[in-house]
């Protein structure tokens, strides 16, 4: 499917029907819940910002394909990265980071490149409408397991301390002035 043409992306509105959407799998049942009792109210009052994609043609027309929910983060790198400029930044335990913080794509959608989508359309957000005025090194997700080898071939770096590899979901990140 061609983001464009069988779909867009776009913020999620209050009249989006979420009801349709299936994960399949049982683990990723909470982000279908998420998706359905709290995406819009979280939207709303700005706790958690969200995006969908919606079919545009053929049997995905007017479905819910996918989406993604962004929020003001921060990561701690000590130990698993270094910011090679200014390396003075080093010393704090945290920098700044936005978190993608839900991604899923419709069970019956995968495969068709739109969590590939998904993932450009959140970090060009990022890119052109935070890093520019607010100061924002990073986007960082806490990968589900089975979504690790997803997010490395995204171009997220998982971190490379011990702790974070024996974690249930370890922390990714790109280094936002890197990509
Ligand atoms: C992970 C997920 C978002 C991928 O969405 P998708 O639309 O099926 O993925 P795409 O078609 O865009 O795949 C892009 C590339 O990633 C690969 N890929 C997709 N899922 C993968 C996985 N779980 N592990 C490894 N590679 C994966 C594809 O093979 C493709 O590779 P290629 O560039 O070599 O051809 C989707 O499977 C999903 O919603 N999973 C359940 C929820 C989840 O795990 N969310 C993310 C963690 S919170």
């Amino acid at each position: 499917m061609i983001f464009g043409e069988d779909y867009s992306i776009r913020l999620l509105d209050p009249s989006d029907s979420t009801s349709g959407f299936k994960t399949g799998d049982p683990a990723a049942q909470p982000l279908k819940s998420f998706l359905q009792n709290q995406a819009q109210e979280f939207h709303q009052h700005s706790i958690a910002k969200t995006y969908v994609a919606l079919g545009e043609a053929g049997d995905a027309t007017d479905k819910l394909l996918g989406f993604f929910t962004l929020i003001a983060s921060e990561i701690d790198i000590r130990g698993g990265y270094v910011v090679d400029d200014p390396t003075h930044a080093n010393r704090y335990a945290s920098l700044p980071a936005v978190k993608l913080a839900r991604l899923a794509v419709d069970s019956r959608f995968r495969g068709f490149r739109i969590g590939e989508a998904l993932v450009d359309y959140s970090l060009a957000v990022v890119v052109e409408n935070v890093v520019p005025y607010v100061g924002c090194r990073f986007l960082v997700t806490d990968a589900k397991q089975p979504a690790v080898a997803f997010y490395e071939k995204m171009g997220f770096t998982l971190l490379d301390t011990e702790d974070n590899r024996k974690r249930e979901n370890p922390v990714m990140f790109i280094d936002l002035l890197k990509c």
